[in-house]
């Protein structure tokens, strides 16, 4: 008898341990391959964006400031930046506008020269000495918004490109050409065999940004070249294609220049940008229109992403399961490439579901419309009443 119940005591126990066993190993397992819900890094920083003037102000740099530690503004205003005391005038209307939280003051924008025909290699001196002004933007004549008084050929240039590749000023390059024969689709390659490849053939050592690219052809030029010539990305590069833009009627918030190409190559630049390489980083080309502007006969081209942007990104990177590559992308590559210190302070993303806002205010009673307006995101950034 006494066998029979150590017998059956024996055969619970082990029952019992089994089964406590199977729960944690299931527990381990799980935790092994369970989303990560939360995650840290370094403050990121924005390398391309445009906060426009005046009131749009009002809306634009509160949300570049809660974003993102640094942001590279661009000069296509009307009139555009075009020498030093443009930008020391422009920075100061930027950061008259900043909210007073602790977060948003710590913003700097770093300002740009919009490339004309007339600058001169004393303008460029005249740049760096100021200390505010970090790269000058060339914008082939023509190209996109605010672009008329851009650079009708390289060769008128010369004087300046070998100033900054003397001072190590950075060139940033909207990479398309503007011949009404070429196809939209083909500008951005095209650009790439008529002017790029001269550009860094006379000036090998000139610090490039190829900025917002769009093609595999961009990223495996880039991908050929020296460590000075790197590229930024915008999220909606990353995560859409023309099928977003023009299947079941146009979208005219994917509207941007350059424009959205085929699936082949989203999936390049996905493939690039979270290769953790570090050529490639972010410039998200936020650049608001406003509603009514945009969702007309003749749309601007332009999609409104600062609030949004490291939403966007994480939700590409973890589309392809490197999450672990965005800390590199948005706040590492790009300080290094400029040659400016990484931030020193850190910023959480927290995965839980939020619906993007259908506008903004914008000027005077008009709206702006985000992209991915009332769409749901995954991805939220700490503290979020500022962020969005
Ligand atoms: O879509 C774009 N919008 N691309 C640009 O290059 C300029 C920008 C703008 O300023 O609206
Ligand atoms: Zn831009």
């Amino acid at each position: 008898y006494d066998a029979q119940v150590f017998q059956r005591f024996n055969y619970r126990f082990l029952t019992l341990f089994f089964k406590a066993f199977s729960k944690l190993f299931e527990e381990i397992m799980s935790a092994a391959t369970a989303p990560i819900n939360t995650f840290t890094i370094t403050a990121p920083d924005d390398w391309h964006i445009h906060l426009r003037d005046g009131q749009a102000l009002a809306t634009t740099v509160p949300h570049a400031a809660a974003n993102f530690r640094r942001a590279i503004c661009m000069p296509n205003l009307v009139p555009p930046v075009k020498t030093a005391a443009d930008a020391i005038a422009y920075r100061e209307r930027i950061l008259a506008q900043v909210p007073n939280d602790s977060i948003s003051q710590q913003f700097e924008p770093l300002m740009t020269l919009y490339l004309t025909e007339s600058l001169t290699a004393e303008d460029i001196e005249a740049a760096v000495d100021s200390g505010v002004v970090k790269a000058v933007k060339l914008y082939p004549a023509g190209a996109t918004t605010n672009s008329a008084d851009g650079v009708s050929h390289i060769n008128h240039c010369t004087d300046v490109f070998a100033k900054m590749e003397a001072l190590g000023l950075p060139l940033l390059v909207h990479g398309e050409v503007t011949h009404h024969h070429i196809d939209i689709f083909d500008r951005e390659k095209r650009f790439i065999d008529e002017v790029m490849v001269n550009l860094i053939d006379k000036f090998p050592k000139l610090k490039i940004v190829f900025e917002h690219i769009t093609t595999s052809d961009a990223a495996d030029f880039v991908l050929s070249q020296g460590k000075n010539v790197a590229a930024t990305i915008t999220p909606q590069h990353l995560l859409f294609n023309r099928n977003h833009l023009l299947v079941g009627g146009i979208k005219p918030h994917f509207y941007c220049l350059p424009i959205l190409k085929r699936q082949s190559h989203q999936k390049v630049l996905l493939d690039v940008a979270t290769s953790g390489n570090p050529k490639f980083f972010i410039g998200t080309d936020s650049a608001p229109h406003a509603t009514h502007t945009k969702e007309n006969a003749c749309g601007c081209a332009g999609c409104y992403s600062a609030s949004i942007a490291l939403p966007l990104y994480a939700q590409a990177f973890e589309s392809v399961g490197k999450l672990d590559k965005l800390e590199g992308f948005t706040s590492i590559h790009g300080a290094k490439f400029y040659g400016l210190p990484i931030n020193s302070d850190k910023v959480t993303l927290v995965r839980e579901a939020w619906q993007v806002p259908e506008h903004y205010p914008y000027l005077d009673g008009k709206d702006l419309t985000p992209l991915m307006a009332g769409q749901t995101l995954d991805w939220k950034v700490m503290p979020f009443n500022l962020a969005v």
